[in-house]
């Protein structure tokens, strides 16, 4: 190794913990931050918080000299930290960025000539150069000139098995062309391919560009959606024929909303930044925010429909939502539009249940949605089914043969019980 043999990672969640299990593999001594004893403590105990990082993964790096720690002292020894704490959203006000200033702050009491600094957490343009850079020369050294700082966005995509931290290029871009260099150095030792940015800021957008693309792309599907079902069109069949194109055409599909602590929210860091510093409006993302937003309650006028033409209410009626999670395959249940669907049918007096092989219970606003014990009782019960995530879990057969109504919102049933969204 050439560079940078002591690492340390600060917030230990989705985007950290990979990164420390790379770097440690790759022969980094990593130390993680996080201000959460539990999390540490369960790290230091082998036990991962992480769906894509196994507890035999985090045994691993132990024996390799991984260290989790609530203390900060740590930094002073690193050639290299990198900032992985969360940035959420505050409503209007934009992102928060307190855990970003803390991990800051932390690290320049302890910054040490020469070091490099990285920021990974998701922002607006601007926010290394003016949030974190101010926070870090309070230790009195000068930021691209005593130490160095970069800023490179995450690519993780949880539950994805074929690309990984390793094999996803990473973006780089410093605030100096030495700092750009020092990441590059860094990131070339824990994957594959490293792209350079002309700057920081190009840095930052690449990835608010790369999510709002998918937002925007996933409101454009579900507004197509939403006139072909009455045009009688069946939107996943052209889907799959546009996608023999093979230039010019990326498949994105329709869904009940848009989930995760990523799609729904990065795009609002960009048109944030656009409204409170040129005063005007991102429009493509407002249009895409109010189209995706509102596919919850769209969902729900279609399970109406589905009762309505066996001449029943939504009140009482049974529904089961099948699969919760913001994703299929992962476990996750943050911002999943599940929520807003089940919250939809609670509020108008429809009795829901649930099943999902990966979550084992689940509440909406303190309320414990029933979980079904399997899919065929299940379905039995209800009145309408509704394939919210299709997990590979899910037994096609049994949910298609079952007698039971199906609005399917992924595309992926087919079956005279059958209705795609
Ligand atoms: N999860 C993803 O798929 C994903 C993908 C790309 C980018 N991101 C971005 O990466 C950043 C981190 O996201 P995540 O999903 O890993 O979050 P997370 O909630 O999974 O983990 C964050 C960790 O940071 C810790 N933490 C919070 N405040 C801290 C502080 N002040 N000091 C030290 N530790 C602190 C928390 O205890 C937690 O363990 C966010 O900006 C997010 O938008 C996430």
């Amino acid at each position: 190794m050439t560079v940078a043999s002591k690492l340390v990672v600060i917030g230990l969640g989705y985007v950290g913990l990979p990164l420390v299990v790379e770097a440690a593999r790759a022969g980094f001594q990593a130390i993680g931050l996080d201000s959460s004893e539990r999390v540490v403590e369960d790290l230091n105990q082998g036990r991962s918080h992480v769906d894509d990082v196994a507890d035999a993964d985090v045994s691993e790096i132990l024996s390799r000299g991984f260290v989790a720690a609530t203390d900060a002292s740590s930094i002073a020894t690193a050639d290299t930290v990198v900032i992985c704490v969360p940035t959420p959203l505050d409503g209007d006000l934009g992102p928060n960025l307190d855990a970003v200033q803390d991990a800051a702050r932390h690290i320049a009491k302890h910054l040490q000539p020469g070091q490099l600094v990285v920021l990974e957490s998701t922002t607006y343009p601007g926010t290394t150069e003016e949030v974190l850079v101010p926070v870090l020369e309070t230790s009195g050294l000068v930021a691209g000139q005593d130490f160095h700082v970069a800023y490179s966005p995450e690519r993780i995509d949880p539950g994805n098995t074929r690309f990984t931290l390793r094999n996803t290029p990473k973006v780089v871009g410093g605030i100096t062309p030495l700092s750009t260099q020092r990441a590059v150095d860094f990131y070339s030792q824990v994957v594959d391919e490293v792209v350079v940015s002309a700057g920081v800021k190009e840095a930052e957008m690449t990835k608010l560009l790369e999510n709002t693309y998918r937002h925007i792309n996933i409101a454009l599907v579900n507004e197509m959606a939403q006139f072909c079902a009455e045009l009688e069109i069946d939107l996943w069949d052209a889907i799959r024929c546009a996608s023999s194109k093979p230039f010019g055409f990326s498949p994105f599909f329709p869904g009940p909303g848009v989930g995760g602590h990523c799609i729904p929210i990065d795009p609002n860091y960009l048109s944030h930044r656009v409204q409170t510093r040129l005063g005007y409006a991102f429009r493509f993302v407002e249009l895409a925010q109010e189209i995706n937003a509102g596919m919850p309650a769209y969902v729900v006028r279609r399970i109406q429909d589905l009762l309505n033409d066996q001449a029943l209410p939504l009140r009482n009626s049974q529904v089961l939502l099948m699969g919760v999670t913001y994703k299929a395959d992962v476990a996750d249940v943050r911002e999943s539009p599940a929520v807003d669907v089940a919250q939809a049918l609670l509020d108008l007096g429809a009795t829901v249940s649930f099943i999902d092989p990966l979550v084992d219970s689940w509440a909406i606003a303190d309320i414990e949605i029933e979980k079904v014990a399997d899919l065929k009782s299940g379905l039995r019960e209800a009145q309408v089914a509704v394939l919210l995530q299709a997990h590979s879990a899910f037994d096609r057969d049994v949910i298609v043969s079952s007698g039971t109504c199906v609005l399917d919102t992924r595309g992926a049933l087919s079956g005279p019980m059958v209705v795609r969204l």
